[in-house]
């Protein structure tokens, strides 16, 4: 078994974290039910050549198509995609996007450096000026980690320090930089030495506060992040994941208006991650809208390259522009220009088709629906949402933990041909694309209730 630099053994069965295990005794059993010859060779021969590594190889199942919000597997199953890494806001293979993506293919299918294109401009020029602060500049990057590495290289040349605050439990890459500011053991533990000066504080999480809210919100968790910027005195950037998506963490208003005011007082630059929930996941193009507050730089990524490219954006503050002399990014597909012209349809179809409004309406309804069905659930703790963003946190209960009761009724509604994240072990997060079907939507709430219901009897 390998150890960490402690000497401790690393279990060889990683934490739950950002998604669910991929070792797991039921996740055996659920394939032996499920696959077919044809399938188990092909994931045999996955498992053959891909290093194993969680949450990926070795893999659940392998799949022939996508389209919309379902998913068709190698056996020709439907499954429709509740979790879709987050990336399908406009679900997969947009007829808008697919025909802007062919367009550029066939006409420039790569810039080399030195050269620029209409697309790319276009796109920079719609973000930053939709970007939650006056005047924006942006750099593109091929990732959502390799956007946050800018982020932190930007944020050590404009104010000179390079220490940084951010949250446990946060998940911000998987990058070495990446996983320094993270705060999940599945990433770090282990691996060695991380950047230094990356202090970690509590994030917000009202009904597992560690300072002891129990619901109750004080926001003692942002005067800590106060307390830490005061007593390092030369923090460079504090790094929060605005909507934490992975456990579906909301914080209340009032916990942004002091992230903003003591990096104000204390010199530190406020970085948000939006790598999953930009672009209407949470019901605004950047959930910081609901905070009314502006960043200093914002990182978005996934959704942008339109549930197929790799792309991922920094914004931040057009007076940051102060790095002519140094490479903050300097990536082989930088622009792009079929990960541009991607984009270009995302933000277009996003408007024609009021996906924010969408993401609005029929998350709110969602909401109220699983709240209403989970009220007679002792195994529920909570459930919460914002925007298409919907999160059911189950505790434990007399004889069952959580995180079990969760893998059950994942594997029931996977059996069904629904499928969802399992977020920190024990929270059931539903991203449907936010353009998904009334229909399918309603299917799908009814089928998790169902399944929850009678997973969670006693
Ligand atoms: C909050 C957050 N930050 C950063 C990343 C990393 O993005 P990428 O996988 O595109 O590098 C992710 C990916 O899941 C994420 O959810």
């Amino acid at each position: 078994m390998p150890a960490d630099t402690s000497g401790t053994p690393v279990s060889a069965v990683p934490d739950a974290s950002e998604g669910d295990i991929n070792l797991s005794q039921r996740r055996q059993a659920w394939q032996g039910a499920h696959l077919d010859e044809a399938t188990r060779t092909l994931l045999a021969e996955d498992a053959r050549w891909f290093f194993h590594q969680s949450m990926s190889t070795p893999c659940l199942n392998a799949l022939q198509a996508a389209e919309g919000s379902w998913l068709t597997d190698l056996a020709g199953r439907r499954i429709l995609d509740f979790h879709g890494n987050s990336l399908h806001q406009v679900g997969y293979g947009h007829p808008q996007v697919m025909q802007a993506m062919q367009e550029a293919l066939a006409t420039l299918p790569f810039s080399p450096r030195r050269y620029t294109h209409p697309a790319a401009i276009e796109l920079a020029q719609r973000l930053c000026q939709a970007a939650p602060m006056p005047e924006a500049k942006l750099l593109f990057a091929p990732g959502g980690t390799a956007a946050i590495g800018m982020a932190l290289k930007l944020a050590r040349l404009v104010t000179g320090r390079h220490k940084t605050v951010s949250m446990w439990d946060a998940f911000h890459g998987a990058s070495l930089d990446a996983i320094s500011i993270g705060g999940e053991a599945v990433f770090r533990r282990g691996i060695g030495p991380l950047l230094p000066g990356t202090e970690h504080c509590p994030p917000c999480d009202p009904r597992g506060c560690v300072f002891g809210c129990a619901g109750q919100c004080a926001l003692r968790c942002a005067d800590y992040v106060e307390y830490v910027l005061r007593k390092e005195g030369d923090v460079a950037a504090v790094v929060v994941e605005t909507v934490r998506c992975t456990d579906v963490q909301i914080p209340p208003q009032e916990y942004y208006q002091r992230l903003r005011r003591a990096c104000d007082r204390h010199g530190a630059l406020l970085i948000l991650d939006e790598i999953p929930i930009a672009l209407g996941r949470t019901g605004q193009l950047f959930a910081v809208e609901h905070y009314g507050i502006e960043p200093d730089m914002v990182v978005l990524g996934k959704g942008l390259g339109g549930g197929s490219m790799p792309l991922a954006a920094l914004i931040a503050r057009a007076r940051f522009d102060v790095g002519p002399h140094i490479s903050l990014g300097h990536y082989t597909h930088e622009k792009n220009p079929v990960a541009c012209a991607a984009g270009l349809a995302v933000l277009d179809v996003i408007r024609e088709e009021g996906l924010l409004e969408r993401s609005r309406r029929l998350g709110a309804q969602a909401l109220e629906r699983l709240r209403r069905g989970c009220s007679v659930l002792p195994a529920v703790g909570e459930v919460r949402g914002l925007g298409l963003l919907l999160g059911i946190e189950l505790v434990d209960t007399v004889g069952r933990s959580a995180a079990d009761l969760a893998e059950e009724v994942l594997y029931r509604c996977l059996s069904a041909g629904l499928s969802f994240k399992i977020g920190q072990g024990h929270v059931l997060v539903l991203a449907p694309p936010l353009n998904v079907a009334e229909a399918d939507l309603d299917w799908a709430l009814d089928l998790l209730l169902k399944e929850l219901g009678e997973a969670a009897l006693p």
